[in-house]
C-alpha cells in the first residue's frame, strides 16, 4: 500500500524534473519486489487505480514484463479517444487478450480493416434499426420474466445473463437462443479467465496447454461451430434485417471475408452481452439500497407505460429510468478501463510518455473523481436531470471518439426497456454474501452471490 507521504514526495521529485526543462515522467507507486505494483493490483484492482490516481492525473504502473500508464485527467482522455484519436491505436495488451477469438473482428483490427469492418456493421445500430429492436427487447424480456416463480429464488447475476444474450440474439441476429446460451457465456467466462490478473499462468505463453487455456479452446471452438450453423443458416435464406443478414451482403458484395463475418457476429455475442448484464445487476444492486428510487421508478412506469409493455416511444419518456441507467454506468462502470497504445512520444497532462506506451483510461476512478462530481460516491440519479459544466470525459462508460463503444445506444435503450418491462411484471428482494467485491480482470464483474426473490405482480 501506498503511503500518502510517498505520493507526494513522488509528485514533488517529478515536479523537480520539470524544472529543469524537461516534461517529467509520471510518478509510480511503491511496488513489491519482482510483481512490482502487480500484487495490489491483483488482489484489488479498484481499490489499487483509486489508490494510485491520487498521485497524479498520469501514472506509471509497473508490473511484470509491462509498463502501463494509467490516465485520469479527462481532457487527456479527450485528446487519446477523440481529438488526437490518430495518435493512439488499440493496445497490444487488447489484441493479445481476443486473440484466437476475434483476431479477424471489429474488436482487435486497425487501419483500413478496422474502417471497413465497423461500417459494415453500422446499418444494424442506426436509430430507426433501435426503434425495430425495442419492442423486441421488451418482448423477450416479458417472456423471459414470466418463467419465474411467485416466491422463486434466483441467481440473479446468472438470469440477467441469461436474458441479455436473449435479448441480443433476438433482436440483432433474429434466432432464439433459448436453452442454448451456455455457448456464448461459456466463451465469455473462458475469455475472463484467461486475462484474470489472479491467475498464475497468467504470464505462461497460450501453447502451455493450462487448464485455463483449454477450456479456453473448447468453449471459443463451440461458440464458432454455433456461429458457423447461423451464418449457414442465413446462406441459405433471404436477405433480412440482422445483422448476420447485413454482414453476408458486404460479403456478397466482396467487403468481407467469411471470417471476418463470422469473428465479428462472436465480438457481438461476447461484449453485446457481458456488459448490460454487469450493468443491469448494479442496477439492481443500487434500487434495492435505495427503495425511495425504486418507488419513483414503479411511479414512471405507471404513468407512462401503464397497463401495456415499454415500446420505442416509452423510451424518450422513460427519463427516471434512463437517469438511474446513467448513474449506475457512472458509479459501477462494467469495464476495468479503456485501453489503448502510443504511437509516437506524448504529453499528456504535463508528463513525458514514450511511443508504444500502453495506457489504460479508468473509467471508475474519473467517474467518481471529487473534482468534477458533488459527492461522488452518492447514488443520485436526479443529477443527471439538470445540465452541467462538468468535462465532457469525465463520464465515458461506453469510452469515446469514432472507436467507442458501437452498441452504447443499443445498451442504453436495452438497459432502460429491459429494466421497465422487469419493473411491470416483478417485485426482486435482492441479498448478497457481504460487500460488492469485483473480479480481477477486464470486466468487473460481481464476485459476490447475488441473489433474488421473486414476487410477481
Ligand atoms: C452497458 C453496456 C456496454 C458497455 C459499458 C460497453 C462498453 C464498451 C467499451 C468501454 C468499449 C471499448 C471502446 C474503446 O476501445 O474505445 C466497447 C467496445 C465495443 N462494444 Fe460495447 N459496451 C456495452 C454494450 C455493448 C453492446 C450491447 C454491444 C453490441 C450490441 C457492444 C459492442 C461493442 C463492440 C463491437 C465494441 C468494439 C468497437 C470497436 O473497436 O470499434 N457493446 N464497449
Amino acid at each position: 500500500m501506498i503511503s500518502n507521504t510517498a505520493a507526494v514526495e513522488d509528485v514533488r521529485m517529478t515536479h523537480h524534473g520539470a524544472a529543469s526543462g524537461e516534461a517529467p515522467s509520471p510518478p509510480t507507486p511503491e511496488g513489491v519486489p519482482l510483481l512490482g505494483n502487480g500484487l495490489a493490483f491483483s488482489r484489488d484492482p479498484v481499490g489499487a487505480m483509486e489508490e494510485w490516481a491520487t498521485l497524479g492525473d498520469v501514472v506509471r504502473i509497473e508490473t511484470p514484463g509491462l509498463t502501463t500508464y494509467m490516465v485520469t485527467d479527462p481532457a487527456a482522455i479527450e485528446r487519446i479517444l477523440a481529438d488526437d484519436h490518430e495518435r493512439f491505436t488499440i493496445s497490444e495488451a487488447q489484441r493479445e487478450t481476443f486473440r484466437g477469438v476475434e483476431d479477424d473482428a471489429v474488436t482487435t483490427t486497425t487501419g483500413e480493416r478496422w474502417t471497413r469492418l465497423r461500417s459494415a456493421l453500422r446499418p444494424a445500430f442506426t436509430r430507426d434499426a433501435l426503434d425495430r429492436y425495442s419492442d423486441r427487447m421488451t418482448a423477450t424480456t416479458a417472456a423471459f420474466v414470466d418463467e419465474w416463480d411467485d416466491g422463486e429464488r434466483i441467481d440473479l447475476y446468472r438470469e440477467l445473463r441469461l436474458l441479455t444474450v436473449n435479448v441480443l440474439a433476438d433482436a440483432l441476429l433474429d434466432i432464439d437462443v433459448r436453452g442454448r446460451e451456455d455457448v456464448v457465456m461459456d466463451a465469455a467466462d473462458a475469455l475472463v479467465d484467461r486475462a484474470n490478473f489472479r491467475r498464475p499462468g497468467q504470464l505462461l505463453p497460450d501453447w502451455i496447454p493450462t487448464p485455463t487455456q483449454r477450456r479456453f479452446e473448447r468453449t471459443v471452438g463451440e461458440l464458432d461451430e454455433f456461429v458457423d450453423g447461423i451464418i449457414d443458416e442465413r446462406r441459405g435464406s433471404e436477405s433480412a434485417d440482422d445483422v448476420c443478414s447485413v454482414l453476408l451482403d458486404a460479403h456478397a458484395d466482396g467487403k468481407l471475408t467469411l471470417a471476418e463475418v463470422r469473428h465479428n457476429v462472436v465480438a457481438l455475442l461476447l461484449a453485446g452481452h457481458d456488459s448490460p448484464s454487469v450493468a443491469l445487476t448494479y442496477v439492481w444492486y443500487l434500487l434495492e439500497e435505495h427503495p425511495d428510487v425504486y418507488e419513483s421508478l414503479r411511479e414512471e412506469y405507471r404513468d407512462v407505460v401503464g397497463d401495456g409493455r415499454p415500446d420505442a416511444e416509452s423510451y424518450d419518456d422513460l427519463e427516471r429510468t434512463r437517469n438511474v441507467v446513467t448513474e449506475a454506468l457512472r458509479l459501477y462502470p462494467p469495464t476495468l478501463g479503456v485501453s489503448r497504445q502510443s504511437t509516437e512520444p506524448v504529453t499528456l497532462s504535463g508528463y513525458e510518455l514514450p511511443a508504444g506506451a500502453q495506457l489504460l483510461l479508468p473509467q471508475r476512478v474519473v467517474h467518481r473523481d471529487e473534482r468534477f462530481w458533488d459527492d461522488p460516491t452518492t447514488f443520485d440519479p436526479a443529477r443527471w436531470a439538470e445540465p452541467t459544466d462538468r468535462p465532457e470525459y469525465a463520464y465515458f462508460p461506453f469510452s469515446g471518439g469514432p472507436r467507442n463503444c458501437i452498441g452504447a445506444q443499443f445498451a442504453r435503450r436495452e438497459l432502460t426497456l429491459v429494466l421497465a418491462t422487469m419493473l411491470g411484471r416483478v417485485d426482486l428482494d435482492v441479498s448478497m454474501d457481504g460487500p460488492l467485491r469485483f473480479t480481477p480482470s477486464l470486466q468487473l464483474r460481481p464476485e459476490n452471490d447475488i441473489e433474488a426473490t421473486v414476487a410477481r405482480r
